[in-house]
């Protein structure tokens, strides 16, 4: 039986029945849609639109209904057409008439923007704390690996000497910005649109600043048109779930060339590897692979709803109906991505002794030898050049600048005297880089400092 069987003759085809229905996906609603029933219906009371009775018996038989689909008993069956009719139809069976007023004032177009609202504003502080776990990991790893050198990279190729935790830094900033962008959608999205009804609002004297207060909301909605046909909040989350996939992604494919037979920066944790079923020496990283892999289905939920939304005149249109299914799966899959990662590189080993001997061997200090020419004197392009010839010697005889004689850098440039091997180790490149955000030990335990305050507030 229909909610809405009242005009209509003919009994529904099975095929548009299960094309329409989305109780098979909704379902997960469910604790939403009672918690804002029973606002709804507190509400209702205290405006004298329901009695006491009345409220009393559907708060009861909500509650029961919770309970019982929490503990299995109470199971979803394919009749119905979604959450919404589901707890309904069910609270009227068990309590009779009072159930059939629980609707009074509300539209299911409404009904479900709440829903969802809630939903999503649930699974942000989820989100949120799984964030959050991960920057406390990155900020353990990088108090850990001030002194762990490495080359840092542009266009892949050895560029200037940096520090592990100068690298895990740049994640750090990027997490926290994700975290950001949670908060800020929370901030906006938090409005209810209960009491809009199916779009031109209700003849019954709601108070609607009183039902956003009892559900956690800042305030009620002010245009009831927008409030049901408002899904901006999920393209926003959308969106910030999109880019901490790309950020998850770009980690795990650095992840997976540190981890590569020819890098050897690093080796993942057994746990997080799995082996072949043919080749009995691989160990590979999959779970780097699928957290990178995955980053595509979330760009496509986003992209999906973006269209979906685009051609949709006013008010609400069952278009809309297509939001849950890849809000969903974008939600779950971050969270598994986030969680997992997290694990992944908390029991991931450095190889710091690779790290520290790969950025020596690459002329990631050729930037500090011609620091050095322009110290004494040199200006900054004809200093260019004489290291770049100093480069070309050493690629000659397969050599590093460190390795070479005093007699060999004289040959090319008088101005350099004996103290120019101190200026190129890599613990003086990297500890000299002490401005604000730089890789040098006392500018890394400042902005270490500020990240911990941060992420603590
Ligand atoms: N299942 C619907 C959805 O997810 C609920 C709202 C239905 N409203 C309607 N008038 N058909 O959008």
């Amino acid at each position: 039986m229909k909610l809405w069987g009242g005009r209509f003759t003919k009994e529904e085809n099975q095929l548009v029945h299960n094309f329409n229905e989305s109780l098979s996906f909704d379902r997960r609603l469910y604790r939403q849609d009672i918690e804002g029933s029973i606002a709804h219906v507190t509400m209702l009371e205290k405006q004298g639109v329901v009695s006491r009775e009345d409220r009393d018996a559907i708060i009861g038989g909500l509650r029961g209904i919770l309970a019982d689909i929490e503990s299995g008993k109470l199971e979803f069956t394919a009749e119905h057409e979604d959450i919404h009719s589901f707890v309904e139809a069910n609270l009227i069976e068990r309590i009779g008439e009072a159930g059939k007023r629980l609707h009074t004032g509300r539209s299911r177009n409404d009904q479900v923007a709440l829903d969802m609202k809630l939903y999503c504003r649930d699974e942000i502080g989820e989100l949120d704390s799984l964030v959050k776990e991960l920057l406390r990991t990155l900020l353990r790893l990088m108090e850990e690996n001030l002194d762990t050198y490495m080359p840092g990279f542009t266009h892949l190729q050895k560029a200037q000497p940096v520090t592990l935790a100068h690298h895990l830094g740049a994640y750090f900033e990027m997490f926290e910005r994700d975290r950001g962008r949670l908060h800020d959608i929370r901030r906006r999205m938090n409005t209810c649109p209960l009491g809009a009804g199916a779009l031109a609002g209700t003849t019954y004297p709601l108070d609607r600043g009183y039902s956003a207060a009892l559900l956690g909301f800042d305030g009620p909605t002010f245009n009831s048109m927008d409030s049901v046909a408002d899904r901006d909040y999920v393209i926003e989350l959308l969106s910030a779930l999109s880019t901490i996939a790309m950020h998850l992604s770009r980690f795990s494919e650095e992840i997976i060339i540190w981890n590569s037979n020819e890098y050897q920066f690093v080796e993942l944790d057994d746990a997080y590897s799995t082996g072949s079923s043919i080749m009995p020496q691989k160990k590979n990283p999959d779970i780097a692979e699928l957290v990178r892999g995955k980053t595509g289905r979330v760009y496509g939920a986003l992209v999906a709803i973006l269209t979906t939304m685009k051609g949709l005149p006013l008010a609400y249109n069952k278009d809309m109906q297509e939001d849950k299914e890849l809000t969903f799966d974008a939600i779950d899959t971050v969270k598994d991505c986030l969680a997992l990662f997290t694990g992944m590189i908390s029991t991931m080993t450095f190889h710091k002794d690779v790290m520290e001997a790969s950025a020596k061997n690459g002329f990631t200090n050729a930037t500090d030898a011609a620091d050095y020419l322009v110290n004494h004197g040199v200006p900054f392009r004809d200093a260019h050049g004489i290291v770049g010839q100093l480069v070309l010697h050493c690629l000659e005889k397969g050599i590093a600048l460190d390795d070479m004689a005093l007699e060999e850098f004289q040959a090319v440039s008088p101005v350099f005297e004996e103290d120019i091997y101190e200026a190129i180790s890599m613990k003086a490149c990297v500890k000299r880089r002490m401005t604000l955000g730089a890789p040098g030990q006392a500018a890394m335990k400042q902005v270490i400092e500020a990240c911990r305050s941060r992420l603590e507030a």
